[in-house]
């Protein structure tokens, strides 16, 4: 068999994500396996986390393997090394590679070098382990999100870009409150108008009106540029209570994190009753728990 690697949702038919989804259902009521026993993960990153670090760490633990962690400033890699010749080094060493990168081709490259399955935690285009937690962590609060109206508001950035991949394969619609000039990329965009699912707004109110969910995230992603400019440009898409209130009586809000309160959402929505921030945090561990366990069983 041919290895697998999770580098986008776009390279899964949902029925796989559906099955990863389900092994993930069965694994936070059941959280300790020996799917993993023996095996290894090593971690690079090379910028800051917190939620995908530990997780990924405890993931790989609970399933009785072990992590290797690296920060790319005190390998080699940092030096000048290739990023082939990294691959094919940790490929004779670990099972398992997961990358936080700044450049998503890094990720792309490392995958294509290495002889075991690459999982992307994050990239300036994308954050699919993410995604699929927060399509489990709907489903878990609501049901199926097919045909759902999910509304995100601020910037057009690497989870925007995951939700477009998302809505393109689980069937639902979005709704997307950005300003002018931080628009995601442009391919997906046009694959998700050509399939009818999203639609632009330029104002925050009727985006999210009538929507099941309510999501954002930072105004300054690692690697942005953090200047008064952004936030002026993003200040009318904060998600506010008032927001709140235009969305479904049980609309749920979620938030990758790590948030900024006062600026993309207000301190009572985040800490609110409709807020499921934690468990989405929560549900990273479940949820890469099953993406491992897949992604071993199709090497
Ligand atoms: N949501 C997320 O990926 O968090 P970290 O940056 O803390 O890993
Ligand atoms: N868009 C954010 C997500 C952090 C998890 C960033 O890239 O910094």
């Amino acid at each position: 068999m041919t290895k697998k690697d999770f580098i986008s949702l776009a390279d899964f038919t949902q029925s796989e994500l559906e099955q990863i989804i389900a092994l993930a259902f069965k694994l936070k009521k059941e959280p300790h396996s020996l799917i993993a026993a023996n095996k290894h993960l090593a971690m690079i990153f090379e910028k800051s986390s917190t939620r995908t670090r530990i997780s990924f760490e405890v993931a790989i633990n609970q399933l009785g393997g072990k992590a290797v962690i690296l920060n790319t400033q005190d390998m080699q890699l940092g030096r000048g090394e290739t990023i082939a010749d990294t691959a094919k080094i940790l490929s004779r060493y670990v099972d398992l590679i997961m990358i936080r990168a700044n450049k998503h081709q890094d990720v792309i490259t490392l995958a294509e070098s290495a002889d075991i399955p690459v999982i992307n935690g994050l990239t300036d285009f994308n954050h699919p382990c993410q995604l699929l937690t927060d399509i489990f962590t709907y489903i878990e609060h609501k049901g199926s999100i097919k045909d759902k109206l999910v509304a995100w508001l601020g910037d057009g950035n690497n989870m925007c870009n995951s939700w477009l991949n998302a809505a393109l394969i689980f069937g639902f619609r979005l709704n997307l409150a950005i300003a002018k000039g931080y628009y995601p990329d442009q391919n997906l965009l046009a694959r998700a108008r050509a399939a009818n699912l999203v639609n632009i707004y330029e104002d925050a109110k009727s985006a999210a009106k009538d929507a099941d969910l309510i999501t954002t995230d930072t105004w300054v992603s690692m690697g942005d540029q953090d200047s008064a400019a952004r936030k002026e440009a993003f200040s009318k898409f904060q998600v506010t209570e008032e927001l709140m209130s235009l969305a479904k009586a049980d609309a749920i809000f979620m938030h990758c994190l790590p948030a900024h309160r006062g600026e993309e959402v207000t301190a009572e929505v985040i800490d609110g009753r409709q807020s499921v921030v934690f468990t989405e945090a929560e549900n990273r561990l479940h949820v890469q728990k099953a993406i491992i366990s897949f992604l071993l069983s199709n090497k």
